[in-house]
């Protein structure tokens, strides 16, 4: 692929997270329904020797140290590359940016590793950046097929929290698994359904860590969301709207009562592959 190259690095959203067991080795097992937003970072991959310039609004939550994300990935690949980042999510915040910004690195270097997992958890499944169905440690995918739009208010509290923390903080870890996805779901007020009957069995631990996380969630309710959850190990939640209006209007209006946490409205990605 020829480079420079300029790509969005979409935001991961667990729309569910059944934690549904644990390895020996601690690893836990997850069956988990993954969607890709509009919004995102931003990564531009030029010739030159690896190097990492950090942009945008939470540039300053990462430095540009030998081992963040995008540099490994280029060292899995075996490649120098000038990589930039603008980071518009959050950090350490459960929607994926480190593993999204890892997976488009790896494709503009057109590296297929064997076992992108060992990146993080999340990097199979943002080297797809579909609508899937993840399962295991995030290896085993299942891809969905498309699904209707929907449209997604985010909120995170403005403080980052550390995955090993949640998990280690699980109280139950043999839960079970999602319900079977439809083969297909006809509109949003289907696949609304079918996410009620699911959960994230992170959030109580995360909000036990962090208690804002509960605040975010009955703010996000409080705006009339058909459904409000946690994403991946937090802190960032999520409402779901039947129209982008709405959830512009529930932006604003939880961005306008606290000034201190990070919102933001977005549909769905486009399937990109
Ligand atoms: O792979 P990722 O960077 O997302 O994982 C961070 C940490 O979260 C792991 O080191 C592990 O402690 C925990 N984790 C887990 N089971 C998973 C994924 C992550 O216990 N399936």
């Amino acid at each position: 692929m020829p480079l420079p190259r300029r790509e969005a690095a979409p935001a991961k959203l667990n729309l569910s997270l059944h934690v549904t067991g644990r390895r020996a080795d601690g690893y836990h097992l997850l069956d988990s329904l993954v969607v890709f937003l509009e919004l995102g970072d931003v990564v531009t991959v030029a010739p030159g020797p690896l190097s990492l310039s950090l942009t945008g609004p939470f540039a300053q939550g990462l430095a540009a140290e030998p081992d963040n994300l995008c540099l490994r990935a280029a060292r899995l690949a075996g490649r120098e590359a000038r990589i930039t980042l603008e980071k518009n999510l959050p950090v350490a915040s459960g929607i994926g940016g480190g593993s999204a910004d890892a997976a488009v690195v790896l494709r503009a270097l057109d590296a297929r590793p064997e076992r992108p997992e060992t990146l993080g958890a999340d990097l199979p499944a943002c080297l797809a950046g579909r609508p899937l169905r993840m399962r295991g440690l995030g290896e085993i995918l299942v891809p969905l097929p498309p699904l209707p739009q929907l449209h997604v208010l985010l909120v995170n509290p403005g403080r980052g929290l550390p995955t090993p923390a949640v998990f280690k903080a699980l109280a139950q870890r043999d839960n079970p698994p999602m319900p079977e996805p439809l083969p297909d779901f006809p509109d949003a007020p289907a696949l609304i359904a079918f996410l009620q009957e699911c959960r994230n069995d992170l959030e109580a631990p995360a909000i036990a860590l962090m208690p804002e996380i509960a605040d975010c969630l009955a703010a996000i309710r409080a705006t009339g969301a058909a459904l409000a959850r946690m994403s991946g190990s937090g802190a960032t939640c999520f409402g779901l709207f039947a129209t982008a209006a709405q959830a512009q209007a529930a932006r604003a209006r939880i961005a306008g009562a606290n000034p201190g946490w990070w919102v933001a409205a977005s549909g769905l990605a486009p399937a990109k592959h």
